[in-house]
């Protein structure tokens, strides 16, 4: 059969979909294998208990029943999610937002394709736009979701040297070229794949370049503020009319209600609810059904950070010593962990590429994630990018042992042996 170029783009081989693939024939394989690849969040009981309650409130009254089960929603979702969703980011932010200015997707995933392609991709006349990273490493989702070539753009970070053998990424203002080409700049704010948190000043910068280049800076806050405030470190939260801020409730604990939120002007959320009405027809009402429960009394910010930053904040902490007691003297850096839910190792002048040492961990049970998929917008090839792991810190403690200690014997042959 002969598929269109849309069809042979996004049913090929991409490079997220063979990364998907691999993790689930490693896992079908190995039932024991370590898992330290994906971005399943972690299992929070008293969420768990929060989101059951709401939808157990929910269920029990047939008329709000009937809301979750049998109703086709409006093209930017539902109403009274949206209010109470604007009057709880203004009370907390003094942001000024109506329904207006929001609409809910199937997945903040599913919001990046429509978006992404409203803002790059063919304008009139021949113009070509791209989606530009100000910092690459960024999110590996990303990649394959503009329907077009040279999509994308990123540019290569600082690195800055830290103590106790940490390092973070800053964005190079001097390296950032815009174009009349760029169509938008995005930046996930805590940054998979690690863990970094652009500074205030920095998205402020950010925020200037944007506005006088009259393009909208996204941020994506799959981890970040208000909710699930997966943050070791304070920040600003930032919204203005020329900031488009996606936000999820997967990783709360709910990847499996499929809800992002989008919130922008209104002229972007009408044209975003229009595109996302042709190829979804609605948003599914389960997320927004207990999301509407969590908005009362504000109790998704309260969850946010009275239990889900600490629970992430103390699992990183007992990952990160579990880790340096593993890798002990070997070669390696870490990137400050500041927020989300991964550990981001850094191997300088390690003698075999991430890939290779992805693969020989997958041959030793152990599942973690390659580096360089997460450079793909990189125009050049640049070593740093073939020396990089992203590891997760979901799992009980003693997994992450078990996971660190096979780590950093193979970094060690790696280092010995090549
Ligand atoms: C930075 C970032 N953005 C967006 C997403 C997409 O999340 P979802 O579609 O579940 O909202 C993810 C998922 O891992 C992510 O890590």
């Amino acid at each position: 059969m002969q598929f269109s170029r849309f069809g042979s783009r996004l049913g090929g081989n991409t490079g997220i979909v063979q990364l998907m693939d691999d993790l689930g024939d490693a896992l079908r394989t190995n039932p024991n294998m370590i898992f330290m690849g994906g971005g399943n969040p972690a299992r929070i009981p008293e969420m768990e208990f929060a989101f059951t309650e709401a939808l157990k409130k929910a269920l029990a009254d047939p008329q709000e029943s009937h809301h979750l089960l049998g109703v086709y929603q409006p093209p930017q979702g539902d109403v009274d999610v949206l209010d109470a969703l604007a009057q709880m980011l203004n009370d907390e932010y003094g942001w000024p937002l109506s329904r207006k200015n929001i609409a809910l997707s199937n997945g903040s995933q599913s919001a990046f394709f429509v978006l992404f392609n409203m803002f790059a991709g063919e304008f009139d006349q021949g113009v070509k736009k791209q989606i530009k990273f100000p910092l690459a490493p960024e999110y590996l989702g990303y990649n394959d979701l503009g329907l077009g070539e040279n999509f994308f753009s990123a540019s290569r970070p600082k690195i800055e040297l830290l103590e106790k053998g940490f390092f973070k990424y800053r964005i190079d203002f001097s390296q950032l070229h815009l174009s009349a080409n760029t169509g938008a700049i995005c930046v996930s704010r805590p940054t998979n794949p690690t863990g970094n948190v652009l500074s205030d000043e920095e998205l402020h910068q950010l925020n200037e370049i944007a506005v006088a280049q009259r393009i909208p800076l996204m941020v994506d806050g799959a981890y970040g503020t208000p909710f699930p405030n997966i943050l070791f470190t304070d920040i600003k939260p930032h919204w203005n009319e020329n900031t488009i801020l996606v936000l999820s409730l997967s990783k709360m604990g709910l990847p499996g209600v499929r809800t992002g939120i989008v919130i922008a002007t209104e002229e972007v959320i009408e044209t975003f609810a229009r595109a996302n009405t042709i190829h979804n027809l609605a948003s599914g009402n389960l997320g927004p059904t207990i999301a509407r429960h969590l908005l009362k009394n504000k109790q998704i910010l309260k969850l946010s950070r009275d239990l889900v930053a600490p629970f992430y904040k103390s699992k990183m902490e007992a990952a990160v010593q579990i880790f340096k007691q593993a890798l002990g003297d070997l070669p390696y850096r870490l990137h400050r962990p500041e927020g989300a839910i991964f550990l981001w190792f850094w191997f300088k002048d390690l003698p075999i590429s991430s890939e290779e040492l992805y693969q020989r961990l997958k041959a030793r049970g152990v599942l973690v994630i390659s580096g360089h998929h997460f450079f793909a917008a990189l125009e050049e090839d640049w070593r740093h990018s073939h020396e990089c792991i992203r590891v997760t810190y979901c799992q009980d403690a003693q997994v992450i042992a078990k996971g660190a200690a096979i780590i950093a014997e193979e970094v060690k042959k790696a280092f010995v042996q090549g």
